[in-house]
């Protein structure tokens, strides 16, 4: 029979990845993306996925199809997801990243649905600036954007339906995801996703600073086992967990491994830094650790598998 499995963004780039993890384990996965930031090219194609053309802000559809599906487990993944955007539309932003996600929640509470699990996507942006690395799920955070703010206080919300009102739910904090299916058309996208392109396509990459700066780049099945951790593990429940490696590279070596999978050299024009970029990244994945999860790529092996994937 399989199980229904929503997901918000599923049209997404990581949203795509967990509706092929579902069809796969044959369970029947429910799409609503309103294909803002997600393509039509990403949807799986399989009898076990319907596809939505919606906004997760159309209160009376949601409403509708969360009564309708009863669904064993759903993945919050919609959202607009460039930091920048937000600032451009803080309270349109406000609305999806956040309004509509608590709408969900309330739609659960309200009509007594309890699902097996909720999954939030919370991001590394609700550290900030803060200078303290690795950053832990229990030190201070500093949301400074309107993307990190709502992402902070959905993942907030989210977990106190846990608390007061028996939904299990879980929150994970994103770090910086590369690999298949990643837009790198947009100016904000994933850097990796960026270098990837402009080797692919032999033109110049606009680096933003010294490129000293580090991240900690996860791969993106390294992310699919997180979450399903996270969706199976009860000990998990009401709680928020940083999704990343532990281990940090600069930009211009992660470059360099891409230039080597790939037998290519990046053309660079140097730019100053980009107002509001943060220096250093690094996670403490501690918790995630202790209920089993280890990053199975390296960063050379995630760069080979992503290249090789395009
Ligand atoms: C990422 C996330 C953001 C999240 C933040 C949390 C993406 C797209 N963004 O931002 O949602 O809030 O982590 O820490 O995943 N760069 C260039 N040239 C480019 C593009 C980027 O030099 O063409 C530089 C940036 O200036 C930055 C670094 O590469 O220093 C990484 O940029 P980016 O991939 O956008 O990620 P974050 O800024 O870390």
């Amino acid at each position: 029979m399989g199980k229904n499995i929503l997901v918000t963004g599923g049209a997404g780039f990581i949203g795509s990845h967990v509706v092929e993890r579902h069809v796969k384990e044959g369970n029947n996965v429910i799409i609503v993306d309103d294909l803002s930031m997600g393509s039509r090219e990403n949807i799986v194609n399989s009898d076990h996925v319907i596809f939505y053309q919606k906004s997760i802000t159309d209160y009376e559809f949601m409403s509708y199809l969360l009564k309708k599906y009863n669904f064993n487990v759903i993945y919050l993944l919609a959202a607009i997801a460039s930091v920048a955007d937000t600032i451009k539309r803080p309270y349109e932003s406000h609305q999806v990243n956040q309004e509509a996600n608590l709408f969900i929640m309330e739609t659960l509470r309200i009509n007594k649905l309890f699902p097996e699990r909720v999954l939030f996507s919370s991001s590394a942006a609700t550290y900030g600036a803060l200078p303290k690395l690795p950053k832990k799920e229990d030190g201070a955070v500093l949301p400074a954007t309107p993307y990190a703010i709502d992402k902070y206080a959905t993942e907030r919300y989210i977990l106190t339906y846990a608390h007061l009102y028996n939904i299990p739910t879980v929150a994970v904090r994103f770090f910086n995801v590369y690999g298949p299916r990643q837009n790198p058309k947009s100016p904000y996208s994933g850097v990796l996703s960026i270098v990837s392109h402009c080797l692919k396509q032999n033109v110049k990459f606009s680096l933003f600073g010294d490129g000293l700066q580090t991240r900690d780049f996860i791969y993106i099945k390294d992310v699919i086992s997180a979450l399903k951790l996270a969706e199976t593990t009860d000990k998990m429940i009401g709680d928020v967990f940083n999704v990343a490696t532990g281990s940090s590279h600069t930009l211009l070596d992660a470059i360099a491994d891409l230039e080597m999978v790939s037998g290519k050299k990046l053309q660079i024009k140097k730019f100053e830094p980009r107002i509001g970029d943060i220096r250093d990244s690094k996670a403490d994945i501690s918790k995630l650790k202790s209920f089993g999860f280890r990053p199975k790529y390296t960063f050379s092996e995630g760069a080979k598998a992503y290249w090789d994937s395009l």
